[in-house]
């Protein structure tokens, strides 16, 4: 199927993708990675809950550690531009069949909860609280030094459903991988911040969360981090690079948190915002395409994802697949 043209008026506005929530088995022991070794302020902390905010962030998080019998995913969060955006979206989802819940949240306002056509969780919000600025306090830069979070990455059994599906929301394709043969999409990335996306969807048993992404200043907090999570027992969760992708030029580093959740960490892609931006293809059997330097990802980055809480993933019907390393 074709790429879809980019939906210039959709039925109401996101700003960008907001949090996410892990359910996590060991609070601790995600404290001890996402704080003590990422670097991620902790905005609130209770028995059963902390929140993280990165170092550019005014919003009060961007990922919420829930403690859970299971580790699983508990909600994508996405910030829309004004309160009656709030109304349409709601209407949006009605309209689709799809339900639509307004809900407390800490820390948030009105907040909307709904779910994709294939289950994802999925929130919508428009005032979070807002906590004073801390980018230029840089005696609190810790671990790779996060600024922001980036983007979510997930496993999709049908990506141009998918792909469909979002492009209604008004996110807009970038970058595409297409399955030679069929014809058909095997990843997207789709933007609404102006960056190459705020989404992104790979084929496979989905539906899953296969990252969350940070961005970072440079390269070289990468490589801090590598040496920081080498020698402070973490070197079995370093998955994947670091490397240059091809899709989106941005370097990257894939690890793994102690219950699994895989994170990215990602610095230096390219702006987006033109409305008539071409979206770039490349072919599944282009390896340069994951790493530009060639090497191919490991088996586990294609297979292992995040399941959300209470959705069942189903696999694809498509089932071309890339060059995999041995
Ligand atoms: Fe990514």
């Amino acid at each position: 199927m074709p790429v879809p043209k980019p939906n210039l008026y959709p039925p109401f506005n996101i700003v960008r993708l907001s949090h996410v929530e892990y359910r996590v088995t060991d609070l601790a022991a995600s404290r001890a990675f996402y704080v003590d070794t990422l670097g991620l302020q902790v905005t609130h902390e209770d028995d059963d809950r902390i929140c993280l905010r990165a170092m550019e962030e005014r919003g009060h998080h961007c990922i919420v550690l829930q403690r859970a019998d299971a580790a699983d995913v508990g909600v994508l969060g996405f910030k829309l531009y004004d309160e009656p955006d709030l109304d349409r979206a709601a209407e949006f989802f009605a309209g689709r069949g799809l339900p639509v819940d307004w809900i407390e949240r800490p820390h948030m306002g009105r907040t909307l909860r709904t779910r994709d056509p294939w289950g994802i969780p999925l929130e919508f919000y428009v005032k979070m609280d807002r906590l004073p600025p801390i980018h230029q306090k840089y005696a609190l830069y810790k671990g790779v030094k996060p600024l922001r979070i980036d983007h979510f990455n997930m496993f999709a059994s049908d990506v141009d459903a998918s792909v469909a599906f979002y492009n209604d929301l008004g996110f807009r394709v970038t970058e595409y991988t297409e399955d030679d043969e069929s014809g058909r999409l095997w990843a997207a990335w789709m933007h609404r911040k102006g960056g190459v996306h705020d989404v992104a969807f790979t084929n496979g048993l989905g539906p899953r969360l296969h990252h969350t992404a940070f961005w970072v200043p440079n390269p070289l907090n990468i490589i801090d981090l590598l040496d920081l999570m080498s020698t402070t027992g973490y070197v079995a969760n370093i998955e994947r690079g670091p490397g240059r992708h091809g899709i989106s030029n941005a370097f990257f580093l894939y690890i793994r948190d102690p219950d699994g959740h895989r994170i990215e960490i990602y610095c230096s892609d390219y702006q987006t915002v033109d409305p008539d931006l071409e979206p770039i293809k490349w072919s599944l059997t282009d390896p340069q395409r994951q790493t530009l330097w060639g090497a191919p990802a490991p088996r586990s980055w294609f297979e292992e994802g995040s399941v959300f809480a209470g959705v069942e993933p189903v696999p694809s019907a498509l089932k071309a697949q890339p060059i995999v390393a041995p």
